[in-house]
């Protein structure tokens, strides 16, 4: 994705969506280069729909309970975005596993942040994860989507200390401040054509890109 018209950019989410006002909010400034075009959620009940639609941006549900299995539940996703004219997808909370065949059609073109430093603590429960391995960094990731779960090349990462006395809850905190900076200043790498996929790796080319992409809260 190069400069010029703003890369045209669907958050997918399941839930409350803090991470999905992250980038809206990112992308109010002029300069930014992506544009929030549609939000769409696997749940009906998902808290970030109502926010959505209360700053003007399409936001609606395909509840995945109501398809027959998975392939049918992406192929509507997929018509969704084809038909908002969606250049990139932004997974943000999104809890569902994509088919392989959906996942590669937008290889290249879909990202997410995961709550641990990848590769380690793939899948749920990452902070309790972390608390039983005994890291003393623990943070997030923002990486391309790829058919196996949490594996795909990585964008960028943000770091925190655990602290003795932290349980999951809190460290899910220190965390999720962290994801709010990384994933805006993630979105923006990519979207601005300065993070490009090379194989199987990201390559920054400059060195500003390189530090918002490895963010150190200690
Ligand atoms: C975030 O912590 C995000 O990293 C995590 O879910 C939370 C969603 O919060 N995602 C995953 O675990 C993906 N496997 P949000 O709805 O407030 O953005």
């Amino acid at each position: 994705m190069s400069a010029g018209p703003r890369t045209r950019v669907a958050i997918l989410i399941s839930g409350r969506g803090s991470n999905m006002v992250s980038l809206i909010e990112a992308a109010k400034a002029p300069d930014y280069p992506a544009e929030i075009v549609l939000v769409l959620s696997n749940r009906p009940e998902a808290g970030g729909l109502a926010h959505a639609r209360s700053v003007g941006i399409p936001a609606h549900a395909i509840d995945h309970t109501t398809f027959s299995d998975r392939a049918t539940f992406d192929a509507a996703l997929d018509a969704e975005l084809r038909a908002a004219g969606v250049e990139l997808v932004c997974l943000a909370g999104f809890m569902r596993i994509f088919s392989a065949g959906f996942a590669e059609a937008w290889a290249g073109r879909m990202i997410n942040i995961h709550p641990s430093l990848l590769p380690l603590f793939k899948g749920t429960h990452t902070h309790a994860q972390a608390l039983a391995a005994g890291v003393r960094l623990h943070g997030c990731t923002v990486h391309y989507v790829v058919p196996e779960l949490d594996a795909g090349p990585i964008v960028a990462q943000a770091a925190v200390p655990v602290r003795s006395g932290d349980d999951p809850d809190s460290l899910a905190a220190r965390v999720i401040v962290q994801e709010h900076r990384l994933y805006p200043a993630a979105l923006a790498l990519v979207a601005g054509g300065r993070a490009r996929l090379e194989g199987e790796r990201v390559v920054i080319d400059d060195d500003r890109g390189a530090a918002d992409a490895a963010l150190l809260s200690l």
